[in-house]
């Protein structure tokens, strides 16, 4: 048996960030200039690197970027207010909220307040059920990238065996959604699911979201399989070889002995999320525009 395939997400999202640069370059020649607006409420440590990553890659491709940083107290009816705000202001084509968002705000509340047509994350309900039902939609930002990278290794999907690892509103759910959309069989496991490893076993494509270090051991992968890993674990210092290190939900030294393929943390599907933002706020952009 060789080693598996190292999938290089980095890269893929470098060249499709390069792509979405010179869509934005051609929409510079009609006048218009993407704009994508973030909204932080707080101090989450790793919520204040991903606004910062984002904020520099969206200047990056040539787009507008708007930080709107709100303190951790602040009551649900004044983050309503700027959703409003920002839903009429016509330079603005994408809204994000970062979550996780403080308890005293509702977050199913402010996402569903959000105009449908500038939801970049997909979350708004409206997205969610015309992903469900086959409609055009604003397609979450992870799942989308997980499908691109699937779709560049494997071509056609059609008739794979998918596990979803994870039943989430971000990833899970939606990362199933795409998958039957493209014609896979689809089954989703979670922490409830009978024989996990007899399960994920079947999976010719097993994405694991499930937010659990190195939970997915080698002997849960079919040989061949292609693995995408979409968790990020920070390893306790005092795990062995641990030192804070990142890692995904996948035990990638074990598993990619056994695997086809498999995505690295970091460097997998991490640089994809951010790419996919960046297409979302085109395609939201373009649509307003007709
Ligand atoms: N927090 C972690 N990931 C995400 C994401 O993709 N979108 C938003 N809005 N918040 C997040």
């Amino acid at each position: 048996m060789t080693a598996a395939e190292v999938i290089d997400g980095k890269a893929f999202a470098a060249r499709l960030r390069a792509k979405v640069a010179d869509q934005v370059a051609q929409l510079a020649l009609e006048g218009l200039q993407p704009g994508l607006a973030v909204v932080l409420v707080g101090h989450n440590p790793a919520s204040e690197i991903y606004v910062r990553n984002k904020a520099r890659q969206t200047l990056e491709v040539g787009m507008r970027s708007f930080e709107h940083r709100l303190d951790a107290e602040t009551r649900q009816d004044d983050l309503l207010a700027l959703v409003e705000r920002l839903n009429r202001d016509p330079a603005v084509h994408g809204i994000l909220v970062q979550l996780p968002l403080p308890a005293q705000i509702d977050a199913a509340a402010v996402i569903n307040a959000i105009d449908p047509a500038k939801d970049v994350d997909g979350f708004h309900v409206i997205n969610a059920g015309r992903l469900a039902t086959g409609q055009d939609a604003l397609v979450p930002c992870t799942p989308l990238g997980c499908l691109m990278l699937l779709q560049d290794r494997l071509g056609d999907l059609s008739g794979l065996r998918a596990v979803v690892l994870g039943r989430s509103n971000i990833v899970g759910k939606p990362m199933a959604q795409l998958l039957l959309g493209a014609n896979c069989t689809v089954t989703v496991a979670h922490s409830r699911t009978r024989d996990l490893p007899a399960v994920c076993r079947e999976a010719d494509i097993l994405i694991a979201a499930v937010g659990r270090a190195r939970m997915v051991a080698a002997d849960w992968v079919k040989p061949g399989a292609t693995v995408i890993d979409v968790g990020i674990n920070r390893l306790e210092p005092e795990t062995p070889g641990g030192k804070g290190k990142l890692v995904g939900d996948v035990d990638f030294e074990a598993v990619k002995e056994a695997a086809g393929a498999i995505t690295p943390v970091p460097g997998g599907v991490g640089p994809m999320t951010i790419a996919c933002l960046l297409a979302n706020t085109l395609t939201a952009a373009c649509r307003a525009t007709g």
